[in-house]
């Protein structure tokens, strides 16, 4: 997968069915004033940027260096200063034990496996909520199925059961499991190709070496475009 300085990017995608839910909403109405706040995995910092407004302060951490310092440029122009950007792995954290009221990611590796999400358990208070929005095992399946691999493809457990597998384990309260499905109209391959370059969907994606795939797609392309589907998961849990 290509890195770029700015995690987000603009697909263009239009959604045609179902609702977009927009994470952001779901944080501000479980974050207080006088939080202090963890974003696991922030990327360039956009969102960590629009939740500071709502917490005493707020720490964004990426291992990738390029997004901390865009983050950092942007935290300077816009003159915030309860907002702190390091570059940390979300596996070994430099944070002490029960630091945090609220640790969150957007589409971070919190759920990806135990090492992280105890890490994320160790560094967050007591009675403190972990928030994750992360991605579905049925998300871009269209695209998959042509290139026959791709993020969590093909699967043997629903995202949703791992998730309750994870509160199991670490004996935490469940606040909240949910699922998303909704659809997009991407209007050209190229508009794919975009997304495929910028994101982990299709592990190795290369333009040249999946052209055989890349035409397939484009046999989908119909009067209403590339239509693929968006599968995400919202889950809240209390230490
Ligand atoms: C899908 S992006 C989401 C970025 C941002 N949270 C957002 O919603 O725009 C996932 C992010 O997790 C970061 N990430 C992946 N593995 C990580 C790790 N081991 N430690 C810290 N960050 C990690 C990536 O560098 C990337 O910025």
């Amino acid at each position: 997968m290509k890195q770029f300085s700015r995690y987000k990017f603009k697909s263009g995608a239009k959604v045609v069915a179902g609702n977009k839910p927009v994470f952001f909403k779901l944080l501000i109405k479980n974050i207080k004033k006088d939080f202090v706040v963890l974003d696991l995995g922030c990327g360039s910092g956009e969102l960590t940027i629009q939740v500071s407004r709502y917490c005493k302060k707020i720490i964004g951490v990426d291992c990738f260096v390029d997004y901390i310092k865009t983050a950092n440029k942007d935290k300077k122009n816009q003159n915030i200063e309860n907002v702190l950007f390091k570059i940390q792995d979300g596996r070994k954290l430099s944070f002490k034990d029960e630091t945090f009221d609220v640790v969150y990611s957007s589409r971070g590796p919190v759920s990806a496996n135990s090492f992280f999400f105890k890490e994320a358990l160790r560094v967050l208070k007591k009675n403190g909520l972990l928030i994750e929005e992360t991605i579905g095992e049925t998300d871009k399946i269209e695209l998959k199925k042509i290139f026959n691999r791709g993020q969590n493809f093909p699967y043997f457990i629903k995202k949703r059961e791992s998730v309750q597998k994870l509160f199991d384990k670490f004996k935490l309260q469940k606040v909240l499991l949910e699922d998303f499905v909704y659809y997009q109209r991407f209007s050209s391959t190229n508009a794919v190709i975009r997304t495929l370059e910028r994101t982990p969907i299709i592990a190795d994606f290369d333009k040249k070496q999946d052209a055989q795939y890349l035409r397939k797609i484009e046999l989908m392309h119909q009067k209403r475009g590339i239509i693929l589907r968006t599968h995400r998961l919202w889950w809240i849990a209390k230490k």
